[in-house]
């Protein structure tokens, strides 16, 4: 494996790359769910490429992008570990030189639910990074976890909206035994916190096993999920029943149906999500 710091390293050694070249755009501190997508990149192409970028323009000012997990060294084990070919870890000024002045916004699905709490420049830095990677690596593939269901339709829409030709992968969300996703912000929870963090999980297995018994009114399917997270003592920032496609409210449980979780337990903030409804 070889680590690229420079755009114009990176072009140069991607020049002769055999393809098909799948890119794992990352933010570090790797975990079993980091691992997957790099695992089904390296089952899919004959290249890979892996970002390793902790992208302020997606932190709001009050958000953890000094506190944020980096070990880019085990970072780089792992990742050699598991076959990558090439290891992209730019500098701030690489991507994003003093005179930088152009970002790439999105309207619609990337102004409610997370954007609502963290602001709505976090898509906008999100979107704005994902479409310099793209144009940095030019991948065929580009692999994504389902655990932040919002960032999937973001840039599945980025992709359709802005014609890249890039084919967006989605993986499963990776669990605990006990159910807690992985997220590299699972390690700012103390032992007690990471037990109640549980809720999230729990929260949305309960909404799931109502909606298998039957339920399908959304208020009950709610009220279901809201029940375990108050007997955790957890206030979500929001806890919503959404259409898969676009985010809409929905009227009834059915079919493809997301339900997203958002909570802070002590200093972490968590998301979660599930498809109720049988797909
Ligand atoms: O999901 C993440 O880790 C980040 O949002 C991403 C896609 C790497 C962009 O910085």
């Amino acid at each position: 494996m070889r680590t690229v710091r420079t755009v114009a390293e990176l072009r140069e050694a991607l020049r002769e790359a055999p393809r098909p070249l799948g890119l794992v755009p990352t933010m570090g501190a790797f975990h079993e769910g980091h691992l997957s997508l790099i695992r089904r990149a390296r089952e899919q192409n004959e290249t890979v490429v892996v970002s390793l970028f902790v992208n302020p323009a997606q932190f709001a000012p009050n958000e953890d992008f000094d506190a944020y997990p980096r070990d880019e060294k085990r970072d780089g084990r792992l990742a050699e570990a598991e076959g990558v070919d090439f290891l992209f870890a730019p500098s701030v000024d690489e991507v994003y030189p003093p005179d930088h002045q152009t970002y790439v916004v999105m309207e619609g699905i990337a102004t409610i639910l997370e954007a609502e709490q963290r602001g709505t420049s976090h898509f906008k830095g999100v979107i704005t990074v994902v479409t310099k990677l793209f144009n940095m690596v030019g991948p065929d593939r580009a692999y994504f976890g389902q655990k932040d269901a919002q960032q999937v339709l973001v840039i599945r829409k980025l992709v359709r909206d802005l014609n890249f030709p890039v084919e967006i992968v989605v993986c499963p969300t990776i669990r605990e035994p006990d159910g807690l996703a992985l997220s590299s912000r699972n390690v700012y929870l103390s032992t007690p916190e990471r037990e109640r963090a549980t809720a999230l999980s729990r929260s949305l297995n309960a909404a799931d096993e109502a909606v298998a018994s039957g339920e399908s009114d959304p208020g009950r399917v709610l009220a279901v999920a809201r029940a375990v997270l108050d007997e955790a003592g957890i206030e979500p920032e929001y806890l919503e029943l959404r259409s898969l496609e676009d985010l809409s409210p929905v009227e009834r449980v059915n079919g493809s149906t997301l339900l997203a979780v958002a909570a802070r337990v002590g200093n972490a903030r968590l998301i979660d999500n599930a498809i109720l409804g049988g797909t």
